[in-house]
């Protein structure tokens, strides 16, 4: 009797621990900037980046508009105050701010070289800077 119980409990854990075999080895290139907005930051900055998306009216903090940073910083986007932005969120955690911990979805997966500065390269997770370049193409 138990021994059949714990054959069905075999059974049925055994697609669940396939399943998630798959996703850890999911290739980091699939990992887009769109796809990672969509599962990450669509709740409170919404579908359009515009800071409409479900969860903002339950926040005390309005959602910033993610399609105009570029106009509030004179007409440039600030790629690399954008990354810190969104990253540094995740080790100061004790301001106050809405936002969720990122950092370590962030350091999985492969790092580019980013120019943070004049002749300056550092390297920069990658899922990071496909958020940020998508954030970019919102920008109106
Ligand atoms: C729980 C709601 C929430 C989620 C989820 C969220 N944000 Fe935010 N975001 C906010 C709020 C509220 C602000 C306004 C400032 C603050 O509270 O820190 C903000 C501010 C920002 C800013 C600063 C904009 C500026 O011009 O000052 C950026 C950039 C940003 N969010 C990007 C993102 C990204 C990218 C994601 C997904 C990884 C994300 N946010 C997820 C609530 C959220």
């Amino acid at each position: 009797m138990t021994k059949t119980i714990w054959k069905a409990v075999a059974i049925l854990a055994l697609p669940a621990g396939l399943a998630a075999m798959v996703a850890c080895t999911r290739p980091a290139d699939q990992v887009t900037g769109r796809g990672i907005y969509q599962d990450y930051c669509v709740a409170c900055h919404g579908e359009s980046g515009r800071g409409d998306g479900p969860a903002a009216a339950g926040l005390s903090k309005k959602p910033a508009d993610l399609t105009r940073i570029a106009a509030r910083n004179g007409g440039t986007f600030p790629l690399v105050k954008v990354m810190s932005t969104i990253d540094g969120y995740t080790r100061r955690n004790d301001r106050g701010s809405k936002m969720p911990e990122m950092g370590p979805f962030f350091q999985e997966g492969p790092t580019v070289m980013v120019e943070t500065g004049p002749g300056i390269s550092t390297p920069t997770p990658q899922r990071l800077v496909a958020l940020a370049e998508y954030l970019r193409s919102l920008q109106r």
